[in-house]
């Protein structure tokens, strides 16, 4: 069961006003869409996206019988072409609640969790080709330790790839245990608050799911989609997507293509981390679309 973060905070910065056409990139448990649904009221459209077929199945029970919702199976990198299909050619908000859904890091077979002993998966889109099992027994360890670096900011990241690599010529990894122990037993439990497979397994996530990539080009979509005074509202949970988020957000302020809505970036306040710790490591930002499209030129 997911708790949506920043509920009250989503709605203050979307603003989603009655007759309002939303598009929510990130529909998971239908915690925001409900929230937003009740701003929008009856004359409101709501197009809801997930790359994961069974949280869109469970989206399609919830909400799924509303006039007023289209729930698509499709990842926000494309949403331009998903509203286009359903002939919708101007939204007056978008909204990415980024990453993964607790029901992914419960589930113990999505192969998210080092918590939970599961097939070493990570796909968002189970019909994704390449999986973390492909990506940790496949990759060079060049590439490896790349994404260790880059996705995962794991200091650690040539020695742990050297280290996989050896250890796969004699076993694959296949679960999320075995990857977890393994890296444990190279590096020690440690000192620290978080685990030490944690950045391995971030790095992994976002490289098995495109997910920088897919964001990059789903901010590209929602600025051209957005109606004038149309809001666009992200969450992130990690400082490499807040980056993007919020150098994107910059430009587009210096380009006068969005004024910034978050002057500073919104986190959650203490009584919703101490009833949801997932929240606190949540930072939401919000632009709003200027009077004039100018991403298409007129
Ligand atoms: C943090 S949860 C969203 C929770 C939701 N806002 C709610 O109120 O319950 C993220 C969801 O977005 C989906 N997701 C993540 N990245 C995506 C992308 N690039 N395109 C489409 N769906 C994505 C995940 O499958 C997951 O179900």
């Amino acid at each position: 069961m997911h708790t949506p973060v920043l509920t009250e905070e989503v709605l203050t910065y979307l603003n989603p006003k009655p007759g309002d056409v939303i598009a929510d990139g990130t529909l998971g448990g239908c915690g925001h869409a409900k929230a937003i649904l009740e701003r929008i009221g009856p004359s409101g459209v709501l197009i809801g996206l997930d790359q994961d077929a069974e949280a869109v199945e469970r989206a399609e029970k919830d909400i799924g019988d509303r006039p007023n919702v289209r729930i698509v199976k499709s990842n926000f990198r494309y949403l331009e072409q998903v509203l286009s299909q359903h002939r919708i050619s101007r939204v007056n908000g978008v909204l990415f609640d980024l990453g993964i859904s607790s029901d992914h890091l419960e589930t113990a077979d999505r192969g998210f969790s080092f918590m939970k002993d599961g097939p070493l998966d990570m796909r968002m889109d189970r019909e994704l080709s390449q999986s973390a099992y492909d990506l940790v027994n496949g990759l060079t360890q060049t590439d490896l330790a790349d994404i260790f670096w880059h996705y995962g900011e794991e200091r650690k990241a040539r020695y742990l790839a050297a280290k996989i690599v050896s250890r796969r010529k004699q076993k694959l990894f296949c679960t999320t245990s075995d990857l977890a122990e393994f890296i444990v037993s190279c590096v020690g439990r440690g000192q620290g608050k978080i685990h030490p497979a944690t950045r391995v397994f971030q790095a992994l996530r976002i490289g098995v799911n495109q997910e920088l990539e897919s964001l990059e080009e789903g901010l590209g979509a929602a600025v051209k989609l957005l109606a004038a005074g149309g809001r666009l509202v992200v969450i992130s949970f990690h400082s490499l997507e807040d980056r993007i988020v919020k150098q994107r957000m910059r430009k587009w302020a210096d380009t006068e293509t969005m004024i910034l809505v978050t002057k500073k970036v919104v986190v959650a306040g203490p009584n919703e981390v101490s009833v949801n710790p997932r929240s606190r490591s949540a930072k939401l930002r919000a632009a709003e679309k200027g009077g004039v499209n100018r991403e298409e030129g007129f």
